[in-house]
């Protein structure tokens, strides 16, 4: 599709879908003179802080800073690319949609899926109706009673009952003239041939959804004891097990509203978790997490919450789907529950408040790990010291961030019962020992590659305190720029060379300065890819609504202040690694130019925030 035509869809899309309609459906809105006001759905707030204008078609939360147009809005509420959320939006004002048709395979496919959705959503209604409405279902009722979920609770999952015979549904089915080929497909029936026979037989049956809430497939416990326990759909073409997390539909304002994704393993911890107004809880569904589900979670929310059981924590498999939470640079925490309990459990017998209180002493993913090896050791012995020791320094060569890993050694020390002194000693002799290892193989490996070239060293983003204030500075200044035209021109020079630390922010900063914008300013968000578009209306919107001029040159001092800070912090721990005389591969020469340096920006410091007292 070309530009023209993109553009033309663009304006269209947004020409029928007027904002106010599309938010009401996520936001309850009350008129306030010329604009709406409601609750943020991006942040958690009492008072109305969110405003809807129709006239600009833009909205804003005074609150939390969200704003944009209707299609940044669809993208933030229902987590999708810019893309996505257009087709979204043209979907549902009706409008077609020339590049975006699918291709015959595509379309088949997507009718595919359609019409296993039809066949779920069917089958749910059929054994939701056995449950509540027959008396083979009184068995499963009285079943759920027994484990204190209310019906409000059954009912707003869905769940129902798959009678014992073992042609119920296909005898519904035949009825209605549906093919079982069909059925199969599903994963309801099994069998083929004259002997199609029910999957679910005498089981509590829990619908599976996607995000969206669309029926993908069926999880059913036993209702007494017995193997096994659960049985699910097979894999479909629209269930994967290890695609899905239960409970996410129903979970998904929760977390928003939130700002966290609890991962609990089972159906029945969902369940009450809800019920406990606990309401943002998914289940992994009793296997490690999967990349997949990593990634649908990080859609979701960048801090996640687990609360396994003690047992199921510890696992290494458990522990390989943190790892890679973590490294998908989600903020990953372990709730630790008391031996023996699932949150199902632990609400029923400590209700909502007394989670909540787990929950708030979390500990974050390496002091979990921590906890763990230290538990595994005999510490009281002197080799299980040593080998504990050993192997939290594995771990804490992961930890990029001094402070952190100065903390994590004086736990390890008070733990294992040595002094603090020790430990450092024997830190730096793992760390010299490391890095030894590391220029062998180095060695080696320019061997082998004889262009001599070596691998560039994978740099891993450096977790900074305070770097949500960095970021708020660089968005204030971004803004104030687009406020007037004087303003930019006046620092124009300077943010050339200031490089923002957030990667959008910089590229926005970039196409600002490199651009030519001699016309009417702010641009026009055309003149902007779609990799910053979103971003650049979000900050119109934000200007509309809130025309407080920004300080401009405040925000650019604080902002060079900490640059200068940051570097200073840097090449002062580059040095004390130098002094110590472990980083062999320093030469002197290198030593000298980096105290030199060190002076010089301390000078500039001082030149330039003479008031300024924040390093010592
Ligand atoms: P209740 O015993 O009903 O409280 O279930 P639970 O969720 O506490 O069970 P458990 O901790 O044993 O298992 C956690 C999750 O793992 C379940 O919710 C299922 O998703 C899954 N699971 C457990 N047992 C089985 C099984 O036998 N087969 C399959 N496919 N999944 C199971
Ligand atoms: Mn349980």
């Amino acid at each position: 599709m070309d530009r023209l035509t993109k553009e033309q869809l663009i304006s269209d899309v947004k020409e029928n879908n007027d904002i106010v309609a599309v938010v009401s459906e996520y936001v309850n809105l009350k008129q306030r003179g010329r604009s709406f006001t409601g609750l943020c759905p991006f942040h958690s707030e009492k008072t109305p802080s969110f405003t809807v204008s129709r006239e600009k078609q833009l909205f804003h939360c005074f609150g939390c800073g969200a704003g944009g147009d209707v299609i940044t809005f669809i993208m933030r509420i229902e987590n999708l690319t810019f893309g996505a959320a257009l087709r979204f939006l043209a979907e549902r004002a009706g409008i077609q949609l020339p590049a975006f048709q699918l291709s015959p395979t595509g379309r088949k496919h997507r009718e595919e899926r359609e019409r296993l959705y039809r066949l779920n959503a069917f089958a749910a209604a059929f054994y939701q109706k056995i449950l509540w409405q027959t008396k083979t279902g009184e068995k499963a009722v009285a079943y759920l009673e027994a484990r204190g979920i209310t019906r409000a609770t059954a009912e707003k999952f869905g769940l129902g009952y798959a009678p014992p015979q073992w042609t119920a549904l296909v005898g519904l089915f035949r009825k209605k003239g549906i093919a079982l080929t069909e059925a199969e497909k599903a994963g309801l029936v099994c069998g083929g041939g004259d002997g199609f026979y029910d999957r679910f037989r005498d089981r509590l049956l829990f619908p599976i959804t996607n995000p969206r809430g669309q029926i993908i497939g069926f999880g059913g416990r036993l209702l007494g004891d017995g193997q096994p326990k659960y049985l699910n759909s097979p894999e479909t073409l629209v269930y994967q097990k290890g695609r899905s997390l239960y409970g996410l539909a129903e979970a998904r304002e929760g977390i928003r509203r939130r700002g966290q994704v609890i991962v609990v393993e089972g159906y029945m911890d969902v369940l009450q978790a809800h019920q406990q107004g606990i309401d943002e809880v998914v289940a992994s569904s009793g296997t490690a997490l999967t990349p997949e589900q990593v990634r649908l979670l990080k859609r979701y929310s960048d801090r996640v919450l687990i609360a396994y059981d003690a047992d199921a924590a510890g696992q290494a498999a458990t522990i390989r789907g943190l790892d890679l939470l973590a490294a998908a640079g989600v903020q990953v925490r372990v709730v630790r529950l008391p031996v023996g309990e699932d949150p199902d459990s632990l609400l029923r017998k400590e209700g909502a408040a007394g989670f909540r209180r787990y929950i708030a002493e979390s500990v974050d993913l390496f002091t979990f790990k921590l906890e763990f090896i230290l538990a595994k050791e005999d510490v009281t012995t002197p080799a299980g010291k040593a080998r504990a020791v050993q192997r939290v320094f594995s771990l804490l060569t992961q930890v990029k961030d001094g402070i952190l890993r100065e903390t994590y050694l004086k736990q390890t020390a008070a733990v294992v019962g040595v002094s603090e002194t020790t430990i450092y000693d024997q830190w730096r002799i793992h760390l010299y020992n490391l890095r030894k290892n590391k220029q062998r193989l180095d060695i080696k490996h320019n061997q082998r590659h004889t262009n001599g070239i070596a691998p560039a060293a994978q740099q891993p983003p450096a977790v900074l305190a305070g770097e949500k204030e960095l970021l708020l500075l660089e968005r204030q200044l971004l803004r104030g720029c687009l406020q007037e035209k004087d303003y930019f021109a006046r620092i124009k020079r300077t943010l050339i060379e200031v490089k923002f630390s957030d990667p959008h922010y910089d590229a926005l900063r970039h196409q600002l300065v490199a651009g030519d914008f001699s016309g009417a300013w702010p641009p026009p968000a055309g003149a902007f890819p779609p990799e910053t578009r979103a971003l650049y209306l979000e900050l119109l919107a934000e200007n509309e609504m809130n025309p407080l001029p920004v300080d401009v040159e405040g925000c650019l001092k604080r902002l060079r202040q900490r640059q200068l800070t940051d570097e200073i912090r840097r090449l002062q721990q580059e040095v004390a690694v130098s002094l110590d005389g472990e980083a062999e591969g320093v030469s002197p020469s290198k030593l000298q130019e980096n105290l030199a340096l060190l002076n010089e920006l301390h000078k500039k410091l001082r030149e330039e925030f003479p008031t300024f007292s924040g390093l010592i």
